[in-house]
């Protein structure tokens, strides 16, 4: 649909690449147009622009199908934890995008057992006691240490960056994303720390490290891609929250979304087998993943992910809310532990990517109290991630 620029609302999804008059692209089709991008393409001069059609409402027999495909959904791995109205509905509302798509349901890709199935004393040994984690790349060491002084020196962190080719790429291509809605193309580092901010770079740049550090996890686990559109699916929805609710600063929920199942990264990547196990025993006993990690690792992932943020030094008190992300009452940031946990349960109910987890993890009812955020903003929010994540994952391959 054509739309002068003064007609466009806040949320409207471009229907077409937007370019400048050089040429340049200023915001990809599907893109949603925040007030910031409104107000932007106005003092660019844009006066016309291709949005997408409204949406038009669904009849009552399709309607009728979203909620049936909902609950199909959620079928068979409930984990004897109901999804609750909230993420029901939201799931409703995805498959209602789906049917207006013309997409099929969305059933959850849970692979069966392996067979043969090891018995738990043939996997390889996994020993808690003594843990130490892997070690990281010298630069992420070096970027933690100096992210943690009381006043870190941007000419330092931005050496630190610019070290690594590969980081200072990815860097670049997430900071180039409609995400951060820059008008010009961010060129450098040092550009991108001075309208992003210092330590937020510093962060973002030490949590691409940790996550590419254990590499790719093997098929017979969980796909890689699915993984990383579940940790980036929370990763935006924490910054959405922060935007929306004022609670927290939305790179730093960014970050603390993105390495929320770190944990979980270091148990597939390094223990496929043992990590196999457990993901087949929590499908045949119908309980959630964090039970059996405790049965055969000792330690679940939340508690796993906690352990190696602080074993590396990751400054921001990150750890200890990672560590908390299904307990937001323990964590000592309560405000950014509960939009982890409510960010965690939406990338869950919108089926986007799969940690591992056949069922929604448990609702905490106090987390509602923690962000409040009223059930019909969060369907809006659920669509704006959803367009968002596949414009930047991307940027992440
Ligand atoms: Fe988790
Ligand atoms: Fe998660």
């Amino acid at each position: 649909m054509h739309k002068r620029i003064e007609q466009v609302l806040p949320g409207e999804i471009l229907a077409a690449d937007l370019v400048d008059t050089a040429g340049r692209l200023l915001f990809p089709k599907g893109a949603t147009l925040s007030e910031n991008a409104v107000a932007a393409l106005v003092q660019r001069g844009v006066t016309d622009i291709e949005v997408e059609d409204e949406r038009v409402p669904l009849n009552a027999e399709q309607l009728k199908q979203a909620a049936e495909n909902a609950h199909k959904f959620y079928a068979g791995h409930d984990l004897g934890v109901a999804p609750g109205p909230m993420l029901l509905g939201l799931r409703t509302e995805a498959e209602a995008m789906r049917i207006e798509r013309g997409l099929p349901p969305l059933l959850r890709d849970c692979r069966g057992p392996v067979d043969p199935v090891p018995l738990p004393q043939e996997l390889p040994i996994f020993c808690l006691n003594g843990f130490e984690p892997p070690q990281l790349p010298a630069v992420a060491q070096e970027l933690n240490l100096a992210l943690s002084a009381p006043d870190p020196s941007s000419t330092k962190i931005v050496e630190l960056i610019t070290r690594s080719p590969g980081l200072t790429a990815k860097l670049l291509r997430l900071v180039n994303t409609p995400l951060y809605g820059f008008q010009r193309k961010v060129e450098t580092v040092s550009r991108a720390v001075s309208i992003v901010g210092l330590r937020e770079v510093g962060m973002l740049a030490s949590s691409l490290l940790m996550v590419d550090q254990f590499g790719v996890i093997p098929k017979s686990v969980i796909e890689m891609r699915s993984f990383l559109e579940h940790s980036l699916g929370c990763a935006l929805t924490c910054k959405t929250l922060a935007e929306v609710t004022g609670l927290a600063q939305p790179e730093k929920a960014f970050v603390t979304g993105l390495l929320h199942d770190i944990g979980r990264l270091y148990f597939f990547t390094s223990f496929p087998e043992r990590s196999r196990y457990c993901i087949d025993s929590a499908l045949k006993h119908q309980r959630p993943l964090m039970t059996e990690e405790a049965l055969f690792f000792g330690i679940d992932h939340a508690d796993m992910g906690e352990r190696l943020l602080d074993g590396w030094g990751m400054p921001g008190g990150l750890s200890r809310t990672v560590g908390c992300h299904h307990d937001p009452a323990r964590a000592a940031d309560l405000p950014l532990a509960g939009i982890v946990h409510l960010a965690d349960l939406l990338t869950h109910a919108m089926g986007l990517g799969c940690s591992g987890e056949c069922g929604p993890p448990q609702a905490r009812p106090e987390v509602m109290d923690l962000v409040p955020v009223q059930p019909e903003h969060m369907v809006d929010i659920a669509i704006r991630i959803e367009t968002q994540l596949g414009l930047i994952m991307g940027a992440f391959q």
